[in-house]
C-alpha cells in the first residue's frame, strides 16, 4: 500500500485525490491519509503529489506513517474530489519538522 508523510502537512495539494480509482483518501485539517485497506496499490497517486509526499510502505523508515495513515483513516472524513491547496502551502512545501509543530 502507500501512504502520505509528512510533507503533506500543511500543503494538502490533492492532486492525489483526483487520480485515486478508489476514493481512498481521508481528509484531515493539515493534510490527507491513505486507507491501508482500501488502497490498491495501484501507484497512480505518487508521481501526482507536487510535495512528494506519497511513498510506497516498503521504503524504509515508513513504520510511523503506515501506523499514522492506519489511525486516522479511520477517523477523518473521505475526500474525493480535489480542492485548492492550503494558503501556505508553497512556502511550507519541504519545511522540516511539520509533524511535531501541526501535531501536538
Ligand atoms: Fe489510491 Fe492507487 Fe494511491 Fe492507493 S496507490 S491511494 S489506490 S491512487
Ligand atoms: Fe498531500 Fe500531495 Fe495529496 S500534498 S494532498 S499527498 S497531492
Amino acid at each position: 500500500t502507500f501512504v502520505v508523510t509528512d510533507n503533506c502537512i500543511a500543503c494538502k495539494y490533492t492532486d492525489c485525490v483526483s487520480v485515486c480509482p478508489v476514493d481512498c483518501f481521508y481528509e484531515g485539517e493539515n493534510m490527507l491519509v491513505i486507507d491501508p485497506e482500501e488502497c490498491i496499490d495501484c501507484g497512480v497517486c505518487e508521481p501526482e503529489c507536487p510535495a512528494d509526499a506519497i511513498r510506497a510502505d516498503t521504503e524504509e523508515g515508513m513504520e510511523p506513517w503506515i501506523a499514522f495513515n492506519e489511525k486516522y483513516a479511520k477517523i477523518w472524513p473521505v475526500i474525493t474530489e480535489a480542492k485548492d491547496p492550503l494558503p501556505e502551502a508553497d512556502d511550507m512545501d519541504g519545511q522540516a519538522n511539520k509533524l511535531e509543530t501541526h501535531f501536538s
